[in-house]
C-alpha cells in the first residue's frame, strides 16, 4: 500500500513568494507543494497538501489524517507559537510528525522561540528556506521505512 504524507501549511503561507520574500523567499506555495510531491514520489510516497488560515480547519485535517495518512509534515505558521489545540490534535495522531519553519525562528523575535507543536514533533527543521520541506519529506521516508 502506498503510504501518504499529509503536508499542512498554516496561516499566511498562501502568500508565499509575495509575503516578506527577504524572510520567506520567492517560491510560491504551489512551488513548495510541487517540490514536496516530487520528493515524496521519489520515495514511493503520496503527498496530500493543504493550506488554511483557520485553526479549526487545520485541526480537522489532522483528525482526517488519523484515518487517511501515515505521517504529517506541518508548518503551522504563527499557530506554532499559540495553539494548544493543534498540539492536542497532533497528540491524537499516531504516525510520525515533522515540523518545518522556512525561517530560522530562533534568530527572530523571542515570541517565535517557543513552539507548542515541538512538544509532539519527532523532528524540527528551521531556517533551511523552502528546501526544509524537501528535507522533511526525505526524513519522513526514512521514518516510514522503519515503522
Ligand atoms: C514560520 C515562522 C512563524 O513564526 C511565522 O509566524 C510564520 C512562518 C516559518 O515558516 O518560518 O508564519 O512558520
Amino acid at each position: 500500500m502506498t503510504k501518504t504524507v499529509m503536508l499542512l501549511n498554516g496561516p499566511n503561507l498562501n502568500l508565499l513568494g509575495k509575503r516578506q520574500p527577504e524572510i520567506y523567499g520567492r517560491e510560491t506555495l504551489a512551488d513548495v507543494e510541487a517540490m514536496a510531491k516530487k520528493a515524496a514520489a521519489a520515495h514511493g510516497l503520496a503527498l496530500r497538501p493543504h493550506q488554511s488560515n483557520a485553526e479549526h480547519q487545520i485541526i480537522d485535517w489532522i483528525h482526517e489524517a488519523r484515518e487517511t495518512a501515515q505521517a504529517i509534515v506541518i508548518n503551522p505558521g504563527a499557530f506554532t507559537h499559540t495553539s494548544i489545540a493543534i498540539l492536542d490534535a497532533l497528540n491524537a495522531f499516531e504516525g510520525p510528525v515533522l515540523e518545518v519553519h522556512i525561517s530560522n525562528v530562533h534568530k527572530r523575535e523571542s515570541f517565535r522561540h517557543h513552539s507548542y507543536v515541538s512538544l509532539r514533533a519527532d523532528g524540527v527543521i528551521a531556517g533551511f528556506g523552502v528546501q526544509g520541506y524537501v528535507l522533511a519529506i526525505e526524513r519522513m521516508a526514512t521514518l516510514l521505512k522503519r515503522g
